[in-house]
């Protein structure tokens, strides 16, 4: 029986239950109310009737006893009347009543026997007839009783009309009930199930996107269902999207580095070896929300670029536990499996006391060696207590990390970046036979720059315990060898770029960073879905504008963000024709606010943007909104896709992932990426409208430049730039890497020879 149906019969049978119940005993109680009030007439009558009957039977005056019974007979409800003596014959009765009743009647027969009041009930012409007997006891004269009979159907017709109204009544409240239910089953079950079977059913024919399956009511009921069936789609389609680039490069014989291809990869040539990977920051963070705690993926290139490595690879992720919800959620040994909605790797969280996170990361990682590393005019400080808080903090993720590869033989190392410089040297020695890389995600400065960190040898030595140090660019590189061999006793190797001290060999290369790529499968590629996207999501900010333009980053000085918004107010005072058309929209995820620079930073963006609105704001538009959140890597997409311009104009940044994820997310093949030529990005986007952050002008022009860049010219350019992130993906990145590690053999690695 269909699901519908059983619920509805058994409504139906509730219902019914409880309406035959109820109209029982409103049946029931409404006959003994009748009854009595039928009885005390009825006596009320009797008992005046008794005062003209009784002496006339006294004075045996029978012509008149039977006029006087004729006389109420027939009166309204009452039938008749009948007056009985002693032995219980009948003196006197209504003559239409003489054949239908039977002489003598019982029920005066005893109330004369009992002298007593006497009521019963009998059927007379197939009516209900009420006989009622009182006993005269007139002055102990006892003289015989009367008896009225009493019309009594009406107790049964007004009976029937409660079942029949009460029958009524449940077939109203039947057929609404079951039209509701028909109609709630419709739109909230059956309904919404049939568009998820569809839209299912079209994804496996290939017809399907990507994208929220169906509507779904937030808090309703279906809500989980749909959320895990969009992530199934969503598996399903990039198992086929891979499937078809594996079969594409099979016939092409291409080399391209894909999701699969590492994992063949990883088990093939690397016998299904894990991974170990340390960083500072934790792809996963749990933070409290009131009640709740909810998952959030942080914001930076570093995790961005990572995890999809990590969910290839399996493995073991170490970094600092930070958020405020994150020991709620591990296990005894500090793990939990991550991604949430589909476990791929552990991560293993490293706890930190306020004072390590304060030295260690705030201090000596952010204050010191960020700024050092960056040349974007910010000092770096230097303290005692903040260099002891960063040799601890290294000491410690060691620690944990030799723990985990204890049972490993010649296991794989990844540490990732500047807070974690000296633990190579900590790993390798303990474990030598381990391969361990260090690849650090921000650029490396000239030896000048550098030789200002009082600590730079100590920094130096950690990082040279790794097999194989990587950065982005090749300048980079240089830049390091430049600084081993300034302030090292080192061997340095230019044609191989290796450097040998103490026995141990290290190779220096760069492995340009990139994003997964396939990750981005973009659902919108015509026109008017992009255009439909742009509406709703201005409408969801409340603005109108023609041109959107996007910029995404963390809150962070080197990420130029003043001179972005500096740039746009200029473009409008020298382009006046975009006013009240054109928008920026930044994403600012507020990052490291315990640091006053970063406060410093966050003020005076804000005090530009007001600026700037107030000066050219009209009626529902105005020049720059600064959203400043974290946005899941979801809504910064939905950006991405409706942008007809992307600024990326860091001071400095070692690669910038952010203008990768934006051509990679423009399956359309428009938008145009307006690029800072001191990231390393600038090195393989030269198809990108290049900028120097710090000509205002220049960057005006630029914007000016994009926006009346001709489609072609437009698609054309992302397309070449497509094709190189494509290629150059986080899989090739990952790949080469572990390539380049995995072929050092540790016993020459360990007396300084590599091949
Ligand atoms: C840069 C660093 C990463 C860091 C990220 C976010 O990309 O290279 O190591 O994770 O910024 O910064 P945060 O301080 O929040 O980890």
């Amino acid at each position: 029986m269909k699901i519908t149906i059983r619920l509805i019969v058994s409504l139906l049978f509730v219902i019914a239950l409880v309406a035959v119940v109820f109209s029982f005993y409103q049946v029931r109680s409404e006959k003994i109310r009748l009854v009595n009030e039928l009885e005390r007439r009825t006596l009320v009558l009797a008992e005046s009737l008794q005062e003209s009957v009784n002496p006339l039977v006294q004075s045996n005056s029978l012509i008149k006893l039977n006029r006087l019974v004729e006389r109420f007979g027939n009166r309204e409800r009452l039938k008749g009347v009948a007056v009985y003596d002693q032995q219980g014959n009948v003196l006197a009765l209504t003559s239409d009543l003489k054949p239908k009743i039977p002489q003598p009647l019982p029920l005066a027969v005893k109330s004369i026997a009992e002298k007593q009041p006497a009521g019963s009930f009998m059927r007379i012409d197939s009516k209900e007839t009420f006989l009622y007997a009182l006993p005269s006891l007139e002055e102990d004269n006892f003289t015989g009783t009367l008896v009225l009979f009493h019309d009594a159907s009406y107790i049964d017709v007004r009976l029937n009309e409660i079942w029949t109204h009460n029958l009524l009544r449940f077939f109203t409240l039947a057929i609404l009930i079951v039209v509701i239910t028909l109609l709630v089953i419709r739109w909230s079950i059956t309904g919404p199930i049939a568009r998820i079977a569809e839209w299912m059913r079209e994804l496996r024919m290939e017809k399907g996107k990507i994208s929220q399956p169906v509507v779904s009511p937030r808090g309703d009921v279906l809500a989980p269902l749909i959320s895990e069936v969009t992530h199934l789609a969503k598996s399903l389609s990039m198992a086929r999207a891979r499937a078809d680039e594996e079969a594409k490069l099979r016939l092409q014989a291409e080399s391209l580095w894909t999701a699969n291809r590492l994992k063949e990869y990883m088990r093939a040539e690397l016998g299904g070896k894990k991974l170990f990977l340390i960083s500072n920051r934790e792809p996963y963070m749990h933070v409290k929300e009131g009640r709740n705690i909810k998952c959030i993926v942080p914001a930076g290139g570093l995790v961005t670029a990572l995890d999809p490595v990590m969910r290839i690879c399996d493995g073991i992720w170490i970094a600092h536990g930070g958020g405020d919800g994150d020991r709620e959620i591990v296990d005894n040994n500090d793990k939990v499996r991550v991604p949430h909605e589909e476990p791929a790797y552990t991560l293993k969280r490293i706890w930190l006391t306020r004072e390590e996170e304060d030295g260690y990361y705030y201090g000596f990682s952010n204050e010191g060696l960020w700024p050092l590393c960056h040349i974007t005019h910010t000092r770096p400080i230097f303290r005692l207590e903040d260099w002891v808080h960063y040799q601890k903090v290294n000491e410690k993720f060691a620690e944990a990390l030799l723990k985990e590869i204890a049972d490993e033989e010649s296991p794989l190392v990844l540490i990732q970046d500047y807070h974690l410089a000296l633990l190579p040297l900590l790993i390798k020695q303990k474990r030598p036979d381990a391969r361990v890389a260090l690849f650090w995600h921000i650029p490396w400065p000239n030896p000048e720059s550098f030789g200002i960190c009082p600590w730079r040898q100590e920094i130096l030595i950690g990082m040279l315990g790794a097999d194989l140090m990587g950065f982005h660019i090749q300048f980079f590189c240089n830049n390091f060898l430049d600084t081993v061999d300034r302030f090292l006793e080192s061997r340095i190797d230019w044609e191989q770029f290796s450097i040998e001290r103490g026995g141990h060999t290290t190779i220096v290369k760069p492995f340009p960073i990139s994003v997964s790529f396939e990750g981005f499968s973009d659902e919108i590629t015509s026109n008017q879905g992009k255009n439909e996207l742009k509406e709703t999501m201005l409408k969801e900010i409340d603005l109108y504008a023609k041109y959107i333009g996007v910029g995404v980053d963390r809150i962070d000085y080197t990420k130029g963000i003043p001179e972005r918004f500096r740039a746009i107010e200029r473009f409008l005072e020298k382009y006046p024709e975009f006013v009240g058309e054109f928008t920026f929209i930044e994403l600012g995820a507020p990052s490291r606010t315990h640091i006053k620079r970063y406060r410093d930073l966050m003020t005076e963006a804000e005090e530009i943007v007001d600026k700037v609105n107030w000066r050219f704001q009209t009626k529902g538009w105005k020049p720059i909104v600064f959203l400043k959140a974290h946005h899941s890597h979801e809504e910064i997409y939905r950006f991405y896709k409706i942008a007809d311009i992307c600024m990326v104009t860091s001071l400095h940044d070692g690669m910038n992932l952010v203008a990768k994820e934006f051509i990679a997310s423009r399956g359309d093949e428009d938008g145009v990426l307006i690029l800072s030529q001191f990231t390393g990005a600038s090195r393989e986007l030269k198809d990108a409208v290049i900028v120097n952050p710090y000509d205002i002008e220049e960057m005006a022009d630029a914007i000016h430049l994009s926006l009346n860049m001709e489609p072609h010219e437009r698609s054309k350019r992302t397309k070449r730039m497509r094709t190189i992130v494509k290629e150059h993906n986080i899989y090739s990145w990952a790949g080469d890497l572990i390539a380049a590690l995995a072929r050092l053999r540790p016993s020459e690695t360990l007396n300084g020879k590599t091949r």
